[in-house]
């Protein structure tokens, strides 16, 4: 699925979009799905390449795997404790799977997980939670063999760090586990609360999700539902910024503007206009932005680091600076060598880019190297005179289904 997207620039956007559901909580969900008795049916999940890759490990471990329609049939019990390496080595969310197989089976066999290259990723903490649970972890060069032959018990789990994939592992390990869980330091992602009411659809029992301290009573036989995941606020945002960029005025449906409220505050502030509704929000931009200073990212509910180079792309001609600094990766700003192509007066140091402003962008070929960063430099390009063409394709598709889709629908011309 390689190749370039080719934008010509310049051109407002107008309409209505729905936001997809996210693909940070479908994940999570088809890796809870291991611990269904019977599978479960995701109602309307993205087809992104992430997806297929999560398909592919649960049909390796022997788990239901098929699309129905628009739907995904996913889960029921695993016969096959050993994941493949393509699969698990290239997408961050393979390390999910390992605590509901392990649970199913007392043993799983995988791979470090890959992902994008947006700073060091390690799995310590999720790895560091099973051997609390009971779980005996080896690792060898790139692979990772964790066994628990007379199953996992409950912990006290006091993670080092809010991380969204430790809290999940730790609550895919806590339903599966004999006796009580409690995770102290949890992510506050709504990501995380999704998982958890899927979960107790399917018959767990997670109490305190959404907050820092997550008790759950595990060892109850889960059996498969119908979930409808949550909407995809990285989504909205790129739509947000585009519209930023690009000018124009857009109507994004489907996703309570709360669930990503630090990026609208920031366009509104830039001199965008922004209505919000109830589970809707229009964003406009007739003339030109400003700079916004000092913006840093923070865990939920701060300015997701996932929504930080959308959000400079958005800013990258507006008149005065802004400041970006994560907080979350250390190289979140790859795409900076991009904007830079495009005529933008930009620099990063360490987790920092600053974004001087106020030049036009104009096209230029440049290249994806990580999903968020792509989605920005489609975004830039939006907002540049000219013609555009963005490689790397294949990052974009890991998280974005029917983006470029939905923007020529908005009147992009994108392709
Ligand atoms: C999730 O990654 C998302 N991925 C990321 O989205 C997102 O950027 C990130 O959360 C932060 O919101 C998925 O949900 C699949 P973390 P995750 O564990 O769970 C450190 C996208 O573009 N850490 O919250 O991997 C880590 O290095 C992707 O959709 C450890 O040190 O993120 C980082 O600095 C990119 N050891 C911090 O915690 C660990 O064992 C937060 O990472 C785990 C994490």
């Amino acid at each position: 699925m390689g190749g370039r997207i080719k934008v010509q620039g310049g051109r407002p956007l107008y309409g209505r979009a729905q936001v997809p559901p996210a693909k940070n909580s479908v994940l999570p969900l088809l890796a809870a799905s291991v611990l269904c008795g019977s599978p479960a049916a995701l109602l309307g999940p993205p087809r992104l390449s992430d997806v297929e890759d999560c398909l592919a490990i649960l049909r390796a471990a022997g788990c239901q795997a098929r699309w129905q329609g628009p739907n995904l049939l996913a889960g029921g019990p695993p016969s096959r404790c050993r994941l493949p390496q393509a699969q698990a080595g290239r997408m961050r969310a393979s390390i999910l799977f390992a605590a509901p197989v392990l649970a199913r089976l007392g043993r799983v066999e995988t791979w470090l997980p890959g992902g994008c290259r947006i700073g060091s990723r390690p799995v310590d903490w999720h790895l560091s939670a099973l051997e609390q649970m009971g779980a005996r972890v080896c690792q060898v060069g790139q692979r990772l063999v964790l066994s628990a032959p007379s199953g996992l018990h409950g912990a006290c789990l006091s993670l080092p760090g809010p991380s969204v994939g430790a809290t999940e592992t730790a609550l895919l390990a806590g339903c599966a586990a004999r006796g009580r869980t409690v995770v102290e330091n949890a992510a506050l992602e709504p990501e995380i609360l999704d998982l958890a009411q899927f979960l107790n659809r399917c018959g767990g029992c997670v109490e305190g999700a959404g907050t820092s301290r997550i008790v759950i009573e595990g060892g109850r036989r889960l059996h498969g539902t119908a979930y409808r995941p949550m909407p995809d606020r990285i989504f909205a945002s790129t739509l947000a910024c585009a519209v930023a960029s690009a000018r124009g005025r857009v109507t994004i449906a489907g996703c309570s503007p709360g669930l990503y409220a630090p990026v609208l505050d920031v366009l509104e502030q830039a001199g965008c206009w922004v209505l919000r509704g109830a589970g809707w929000a229009s964003v406009g931009r007739a003339g030109p932005l400003r700079g916004v200073g000092l913006l840093e990212t923070g865990v939920y509910p701060g300015l997701a680091t996932d929504a930080a180079p959308l959000v400079a792309a958005a800013l990258l001609s507006a008149r005065g600076q802004t400041v970006l600094v994560d907080h979350v990766f250390e190289a979140r700003f790859g795409c900076a060598g991009g904007f830079e192509a495009m005529g933008a007066a930009v620099s990063v140091r360490g987790r920092t880019l600053h974004i001087h402003g106020g030049r036009p962008l104009h096209g230029a070929d440049v290249t994806a190297g990580d999903l968020r960063g792509g989605a920005a430099l489609v975004v830039a390009a939006l907002g540049a005179r000219g013609s555009s063409r963005i490689a790397g394709r294949e990052y974009i598709a890991r998280g974005y289904g029917g983006l470029e889709e939905m923007l020529r629908s908005l009147g992009a011309r994108i392709g």
